[in-house]
């Protein structure tokens, strides 16, 4: 038989193989979540995450520096706050956890860029995404207490806001309001995209945001649809977004390239708390090789053409990347 194509010639050795790979992925693409908590004093380990903790302020500036010296440049907070209410006033009180912390950290840590996710189901009472009217979420009031949170974040520092509660018309609430009180150059990453996930269990506990009755299926977005998102996806590109999310992103990755496809702006693509803590869970147990996982985990996010990748594995990539191994 003549052969005349024999794909292996380009994977004979590291030198072949490094110089034809189709995705590269550099370090200035990963965002690292953290979570920052009025509550605790030194840091505390999240059970279903080992090796992620929640921070006191004063053992934020610390975990920060650690941080921008592995060469991760972009952070994510969430909060949470001493009280919780129906209103969710935590969220948007100028000393706030997530405001004391950016104040914290652009003075300790300037040379960090500093996102904030901008939701309420972390200040409610009831854990939901928004205020209440009977058991659902009410949407449209709910868009000015969005907007509070997203201005008072950017006025404590916020380099970006990231809203989260996939209400309808936030995107839009939010930019005309960071607008209207000068911050037109804030961006807006929008998770556009937000699956109503099993994935997210574990954040729930690491964030004590799990509803308190009923579920998110009447605004997180059903697993079963991919043109529902491409529809939220240009819509919030409409309202000002400027990124647009895809979140869980292992088993949603067809989605992540279907969006790329839709928009002119950046995609994101955001690995949740399930997905690192069923990572974490087989490699305790031995069963896969953890350092590979991750790392084709990530890769696989670029390759479906996330530009942005959110994880809590952000600092083991980028050991990664600085060893040649991926990228
Ligand atoms: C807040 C929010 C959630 C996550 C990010 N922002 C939880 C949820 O929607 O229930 C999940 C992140 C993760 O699982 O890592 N709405």
């Amino acid at each position: 038989m003549e052969m005349l194509k024999r794909p292996r010639r380009l994977r004979g050795n590291e030198k072949i193989r490094s110089m034809v790979r189709e995705t590269r992925i550099s370090k200035d693409s990963l965002i690292y979540p953290m979570f920052v908590d009025a509550n605790i004093e030194g840091k505390v380990e999240i059970e279903a995450m080992p090796g992620q903790f929640r921070y006191s302020l004063p053992a934020l500036p610390g975990k920060l520096k650690e941080l921008s010296a592995a060469g991760i440049r972009k952070v994510m907070f969430f909060g949470l706050p001493k009280e919780k209410d129906e209103k969710g006033s935590g969220a948007y009180d100028e000393n706030g956890i997530v405001q004391q912390a950016l104040r914290l950290a652009k003075k300790e840590v300037p040379e960090l860029y500093y996102i904030t996710d901008v939701c309420m189901c972390e200040y409610t009472s009831h854990g939901h995404c928004g205020v209440l009217k009977g058991q659902d979420v009410d949407n449209d009031p709910t868009l000015e207490y969005l907007a509070r949170t997203a201005l008072s974040h950017v006025q404590a520092g916020a380099d970006m806001v990231a809203p989260s509660d996939m209400m309808d018309g936030r995107v839009l609430a939010i930019r005309n309001t960071l607008d209207a009180n000068g911050y037109e150059d804030i961006p807006i990453m929008s998770y556009a995209v937000k699956y109503a996930s099993s994935f997210y269990g574990p954040f729930r506990e690491a964030a004590d945001s799990a509803p308190h009755f009923g579920d998110r299926k009447s605004y997180q977005m059903d697993v079963h649809n991919i043109r529902e998102g491409i529809k939220e996806a240009l819509s919030d590109v409409e309202e000002g977004a400027d990124i647009i999310m895809v979140k869980p992103a292992m088993s949603f990755l067809d989605v992540v390239t279907k969006v790329r496809d839709a928009v002119n702006v950046p995609v994101a693509a955001y690995s949740v708390s399930g997905e690192y803590a069923m990572v974490k869970a087989a490699a305790a147990k031995g069963w896969i090789d953890e350092e590979r996982i991750v790392g084709e985990m990530a890769v696989s996010a670029f390759r479906a053409g996330a530009s942005v990748y959110l994880t809590y594995y952000a600092p083991e990539i980028a050991k990664l990347i600085d060893e040649g191994k991926i990228g």
